[in-house]
């Protein structure tokens, strides 16, 4: 598993830390940043709390547990400031974050920047998930998180129960169909899913920002410094465990990246992200002082055999006895996207410098719908929008969002 791993590993993570240098004031001071104390708004009683009730709205925390036992922690934002719309018929909405953050990266911005808030003051009922790991969802009715046991998952698990467990839940408190919202790692696992139709009855539309499935295409001079650096050993030794990039052995990984590749890590957003066009300083701290979560060291071998691979399947045990003995056959199962059905609506949104969801696998992801129906698929370019754009630009409201709620609402 180990030099599959190396690449995917070393990626993940320059995309998530050039995203924490997407203010170049901030960027010499990140290490001392990420050690040091966070400055301001964390979440510490829950994100309703912190970053919504500020704001003057109403927000409940949910606790859902998984069939496999993991207890997630969600937000709903029931209603608007003004309380406009018919309370029997707000629709459902669950806004699913990417990889490496939680559902607070949707809240940094001022109220009226923000996504889950733009969706409640238009009628909808807002749900925001948090995938198992990250803080707030880092229980499990067994287990806790110091054994290598609780971090036994990839991002399958997201799809088979972490989805289902929250759709299950918002479904059954609203009776509604639920549109969906996923960012990054966020539509990954909602194509995997509606691919295999689990959740579709339940579903009623579905909104891809920054969408993510095929990763081929990321620039080569991540691979060469995934090639150069010791990341290999390093899984080999983290093993089946948390993921935390706050942890020491991740920092030195980072520091590590940069020395053995020669890269300037004050550069490293315009060499891999692509620079993010919108962000402001102060949702950088923001970010900063609540971000990056813990995932499974196992979600990130996962994703570095995702984007070795042009075909999506399961996580890769590494041999055919093995595959064969937690699948019944030599290559993992593979999903197909293109089995999403025809009438699902959809909305896509990319942006023409996310080096993330680089345009070409983007458009190789659009190829596996030209049998969807045409009338269903919206398709949004933003030429100057980066991958961390979609969540926090201040002009996402103009730009994105209110794209979005138009969708939404077209589905009604
Ligand atoms: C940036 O964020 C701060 C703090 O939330 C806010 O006061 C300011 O208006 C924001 N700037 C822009 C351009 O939106
Ligand atoms: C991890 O899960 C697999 C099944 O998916 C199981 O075979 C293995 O024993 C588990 N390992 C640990 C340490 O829980
Ligand atoms: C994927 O699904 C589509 C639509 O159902 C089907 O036509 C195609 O044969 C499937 N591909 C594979 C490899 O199973």
């Amino acid at each position: 598993m180990v030099p599959s791993g190396s690449i995917g590993l070393a990626l993940w993570f320059l995309i998530f830390f050039s995203l924490s240098l997407t203010n170049p004031l901030e960027a010499r001071g990140h290490f001392g940043r990420l050690a040091g104390k966070p400055p301001q708004r964390t979440a510490s009683d829950g994100i309703c709390a912190s970053s919504v009730h500020i704001f003057g709205y109403k927000c409940e925390e949910h606790d859902v547990v998984t069939q496999d036992g993991y207890i997630l922690n969600m937000q709903r934002i029931p209603e608007g400031r003004t309380g406009a719309g018919n309370p029997a018929k707000r629709q459902p909405v669950l806004i699913q974050h990417g990889i490496l953050v939680d559902g607070i990266s949707w809240l940094l911005n001022p109220a009226d920047q923000n996504l889950p808030l733009i969706l409640a003051d238009q009628g909808f009922d807002v749900w925001m998930g948090n995938t198992r790991g990250t803080r707030f969802s880092k229980r499990h009715k067994y287990l806790n998180a110091n054994q290598p046991a609780f971090w036994n998952w990839t991002w399958d698990e997201l799809v088979s129960y972490d989805l289902p467990a929250m759709f299950d839940h918002i479904h059954g408190l609203t009776g509604q169909k639920i549109h969906y919202l996923g960012h990054s790692l966020g539509t990954l696992i909602g194509f995997t899913s509606f691919s295999e139709k689990g959740l579709v009855d339940k579903l009623k539309s579905a909104a891809m920002l920054s969408p993510i499935a095929y990763l081929s295409h990321m620039t080569t001079v991540l691979v060469d410094i995934a090639a150069r650096s010791f990341l290999a050993e390093a899984i080999a030794i983290i093993g089946l465990a948390e993921f935390n990039p706050k942890s020491g052995i991740v920092g030195k990984l980072i520091k590590g990246i940069c020395h053995d590749a020669n890269i300037d890590c004050y550069d490293l957003l315009a060499v891999i992200t692509g620079k993010n066009c919108c962000l402001n300083a102060s949702t950088i701290d923001l970010f900063l002082a609540n971000e990056p979560q813990s995932t499974s060291t196992k979600n990130m071998i996962h994703l570095s055999q995702t984007v070795r691979d042009k075909v999506l399947r399961k996580y890769n045990y590494g041999s055919s006895d093995r595959n064969m003995k937690h699948y019944g056959q030599a290559l993992p199962p593979v999903y197909n996207i293109s089995a999403i059905p025809h009438d699902l609506p959809l909305f896509f949104s990319y942006g023409g410098l996310d080096r993330l969801a680089d345009v070409t696998d983007v458009k190789y992801l659009l190829d596996q719908f030209k049998f969807h129906n045409s009338d269903k698929m919206d398709v949004q370019f933003v030429k100057e929008y980066a991958h961390a754009d979609f969540i926090m630009a201040v002009n996402a409201k103009d730009v994105v969002y209110n794209q979005v709620v138009t969708f939404f609402k077209r589905q009604a």
